[in-house]
């Protein structure tokens, strides 16, 4: 007999989809371009981290394997706190008051959107956009409006326009609009400067909070604009959200620079998610951002560069010319387009990438389950828009050599179905 909870689970558990990124994990292949895994990491310094931590057990261990504060440890949010100001041209009106540490900072993207959204807010977003944030926006109640984004990111234009589209068909300004200004996930895509002011203007004259992710901050291979969070010199309108995960180890920690107003309700929340981050994680980057990372971060970005050059040559030399790529300067990722619209790249990865061993993300997975769109032609407001024939191809985890193979093989197999 089935207990009767089994049947009754939450609404949403029928809606919300697997992450196909979790599933593309399982699957084994030679040539795998799906998951953003870091593939350049500081093994040393951590050895190095974790000897001296193990003498600090000696006098401070009650504490470093304690339970600790909620918001994070003050020691590491100051640590923090100078470097984003030094490096990105953040001001912390409140010092490190400002900054929340966060189990990752997908507990950020998800505190946010559990603090902010009342039934049926809308969401501003690039299509496509990160899923981890795109789906949990739905999960939690909330509208997601997708607008076109180009080669070059999200679009201010656009914004504007569903912002003021969203007020007339659904009679609700936008909570909030989301955006990875540097080196997106999935299309690897960087803002211009001119793009970042224009939609921090858009964001105080509508009053719209910006949820800046900027994962991939660190990861840049030439110099990139400062956030859009460095125009937020009162911290109102923009709540900067970074992690540790991709330039540091993957300790699931994360930490942001939120809106005061936004800091109690978030810690409220976090108490209720995790009490709090693991406390020797936060004493390990602690020790990490203040003694290390400048030392060993220009060896951490030759291997990505390497990478991203090998496999943007590949594109270019095997890939259709019918289709184009993104140019990434940083981050994990391109993102590759068959013009043929008609071209399923889900289809295609099942029945004949996975079976010549080659494992990328289809680009449909980084559309939204359900809300609305608008497009570049006219002001209505549609449904979803999901467009198949793009593909997500990750450089970060997969050696010079295997990127060559795999790819060369992928491109040739796309040749015969361009
Ligand atoms: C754009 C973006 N935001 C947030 C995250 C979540 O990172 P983490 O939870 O490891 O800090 C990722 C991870 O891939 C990402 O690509």
């Amino acid at each position: 007999m089935t207990p009767p909870y089994y049947d009754q689970l939450a609404e949403w558990t029928e809606f919300v989809p697997e992450s196909e990124i979790r599933r593309l994990l399982l699957i084994q292949v030679k040539y795998y371009f799906g998951g953003g895994k870091p593939g350049s990491l500081p093994i040393g310094t951590f050895q190095k981290i974790l000897y001296q931590i193990a003498e600090e057990l000696e006098t401070e261990g009650l504490d470093i394997l304690n339970y600790g504060p909620t918001g994070g440890l003050p020691s590491l949010k100051k640590t923090l706190g100078n470097r984003i100001k030094r490096k990105d041209n953040v001001i912390l009106p409140n010092g490190e008051d400002d900054i929340l540490i966060s189990t990752g900072s997908q507990q950020m993207l998800y505190g946010l959107l559990d603090v902010l959204l009342r039934p049926k807010d809308v969401i501003v977003m690039a299509r496509p956009s990160y899923l981890g944030f795109v789906v949990p926006v739905t999960k939690l109640g909330g509208e997601v409006l997708s607008v076109p984004s180009d080669m070059n990111g999200l679009i201010p234009e656009y914004v504007e326009k569903a912002i003021i589209i969203s007020e007339r068909e659904l009679k609700r300004t936008p909570k909030a609009v989301y955006v990875v200004s540097d080196s997106d996930n999935p299309k690897g895509t960087t803002i211009s400067e001119k793009r970042r002011k224009e939609l921090f203007n858009i964001a105080t004259q509508h009053e719209i909070l910006i949820i800046e992710d900027s994962a991939y901050r660190e990861i840049q291979f030439t110099k990139i604009p400062d956030p859009i969070k460095s125009y937020d010199k009162e911290n109102e309108w923009v709540a900067y959200l970074r992690t540790s995960s991709k330039e540091a180890a993957v300790l699931r920690l994360g930490y942001s620079v939120l809106p005061e107003k936004l800091m109690d309700p978030m810690i409220k929340d976090k108490g209720y998610l995790d009490l709090c981050t693991p406390s020797l994680n936060q004493r390990i980057l602690d020790i990490y951002y203040s003694n290390y990372i400048d030392k060993v971060l220009g060896d951490i970005l030759r291997v990505y560069k390497e990478r991203r050059d090998v496999m943007q040559k590949v594109i270019d030399d095997f890939f259709p010319s019918d289709g184009s790529r993104t140019n990434p300067t940083g981050g994990f990722f391109f993102w590759y387009m068959l013009n043929n619209e008609h071209f399923d790249s889900a289809k295609f990865m099942q029945d004949v990438a996975i079976p010549n061993e080659v494992v990328y993300v289809p680009g449909q997975s980084f559309y939204p389950i359900r809300g609305y769109s608008i497009s570049k032609n006219d002001n209505e407001l549609h449904g979803n828009r999901i467009k198949t024939n793009g593909m997500r191809l990750s450089y970060s985890y997969t050696t010079p050599e295997i990127i060559q193979e795999g790819m060369e093989r992928l491109g040739k197999l796309l040749q015969q179905v361009a």
